[in-house]
């Protein structure tokens, strides 16, 4: 029964309350036993029966729950630094698509890698983020698009679940674009996805989830239905990606089907934003992809407004992303998209466990969920996000274990 003391700023983030309540108790202590924490309150409350117990002292430091990051494309094939050169000498996202290269290109990479490379790329990647604080991470699919390498895709991330220690969520992404093959035959490709690759991606329990990329270049409206339609029909809880590059009301579609989550969001419409309200979708901002397209990113005042729940995430991918660095898409989230440092901190933890549908267990530092946090070497949120750094992080724990500690702050 492990207890941690001397916790100068203890951000629980518990879900009730606003988005920026985040049920802080300063001069905090935690207990755990096993995976799971088993008390959390202030130091002076701390039941005599810890404190016998083994004590990590947290120097007066920030501690909050494990970061969640609910949004990246993990495992992929290669990197494409040339069209990181091409758009900063002004080509757009969409031209360099258009011309073979974008998605397309990372697919015809993907295709190529073998299982052993996807999986080593994607664990190094995860042991990075877990010394970032990140403690669970969704990963999708998308970058195969036939039914080998989706299905190879998917199967790393399951491997990974089980040999290494964050908490790894999937999602099936197989509408991202029409592959090449597939050019002459969208309907060709939508049936495949939904007679084909979701009922043996449900069977295998290869994903959780189902996404899909509502854009000029990649799926119309009506397709995108009918995909995380049959998606939830077969179990898989669906998600779009919406409104990243125009308004084609993704946030609407998004409410329509019942989605855990609408990402992207730059253009999304009032009407959307309403009725995301209503279905209580959550939205997930991704200012990173906005900073590296040079685009302005989300606003997320609107939505806090109008009590929409803002989870951010770093939309980790080989194109429009090619950073996991969620901290980082944390201040990114204040200084861009206009949310506080509390805002952005529940947006990491508790929003974005509801953005992979696992608010019951992570998310939050509360009795019985898992002992998954990380020891900041800051006062408070705002003197984390503001004074960003390479990395604060000084400690992380996944389910009670310590997973990283830091030889130096940097
Ligand atoms: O979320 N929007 C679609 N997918 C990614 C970009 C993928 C890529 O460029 O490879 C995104 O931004
Ligand atoms: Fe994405």
């Amino acid at each position: 029964m492990p207890v941690l003391t001397n916790i100068g700023y203890l951000a629980t983030c518990r879900g009730n309350g606003s988005q920026s309540d985040l049920h802080e108790i300063r001069d905090a202590a935690l207990a755990w036993v096993d995976d799971q924490i088993s008390w959390v309150g202030p130091q002076s409350s701390l039941p005599l029966e810890f404190s016998t117990e083994p004590t990590i002292d947290a120097g007066g430091r920030l501690v909050i729950p494990g970061l969640v990051e609910c949004h990246t494309h993990l495992a992929f094939g290669g990197w494409r630094a040339d069209e990181f050169e091409m758009r900063s000498l002004g080509k757009s996202y969409s031209e360099i698509a258009r011309a073979g290269g974008g998605i397309r290109k990372t697919v015809r990479q993907t295709r190529q890698a073998s299982k052993s490379e996807l999986l080593e790329k994607s664990r190094s990647h995860l042991e990075a983020m877990r010394r970032l604080g990140i403690t669970t991470v969704e990963g999708k699919s998308g970058y195969g698009l036939d039914r080998e390498t989706e299905l190879r895709i998917l199967e790393v991330y399951r491997e990974l679940e089980e040999t290494q220690p964050v908490r790894i969520v999937s999602t099936y992404l197989g509408a991202h674009v029409v592959p090449d093959e597939f050019k002459a035959d969208r309907k060709g490709y939508v049936d495949f996805i939904c007679q084909e690759m979701i009922p043996t991606v449900a069977e295998r329990g290869l994903a959780d989830f189902c996404d899909a990329f509502l854009e000029e270049g990649a799926f119309g409206r009506e397709e995108c239905r009918e995909i995380l339609e049959t998606g939830r029909a077969y179990g898989l809880k669906p998600k779009l990606h919406a409104d990243q590059l125009s308004c084609l009301q993704g946030a609407e579609l998004a409410a329509e089907v019942g989605a855990v989550s609408a990402d992207h969001l730059e253009h999304a419409s009032e009407a959307g934003v309403q009725a995301m309200r209503e279905a209580d979708v959550v939205a997930v901002l991704l200012p990173l992809a906005s900073l590296y397209l040079g685009q302005p990113a989300a606003n997320a005042r609107r939505l806090i407004d109008s009590e929409v729940k803002v989870a951010v995430s770093t939309d980790f991918n080989p194109g429009s992303s090619p950073n996991f660095h969620l901290p980082l898409a944390m201040t990114l989230a204040c200084s861009l998209c206009r949310m506080s440092p509390a805002e952005a901190l529940k947006g990491a933890t508790i929003y974005a466990a509801q953005a992979v549908d696992l608010q019951g267990q992570v998310g939050s530092l509360e009795e019985g969920k898992a002992a998954d946090f990380a020891i900041i070497d800051a006062e408070d949120p705002n003197d984390w996000l503001y004074r960003f750094r390479p990395n604060a992080c000084v400690a992380t724990f996944i389910g009670g274990e310590s997973v990283f500690t830091a030889d130096e702050v940097i």
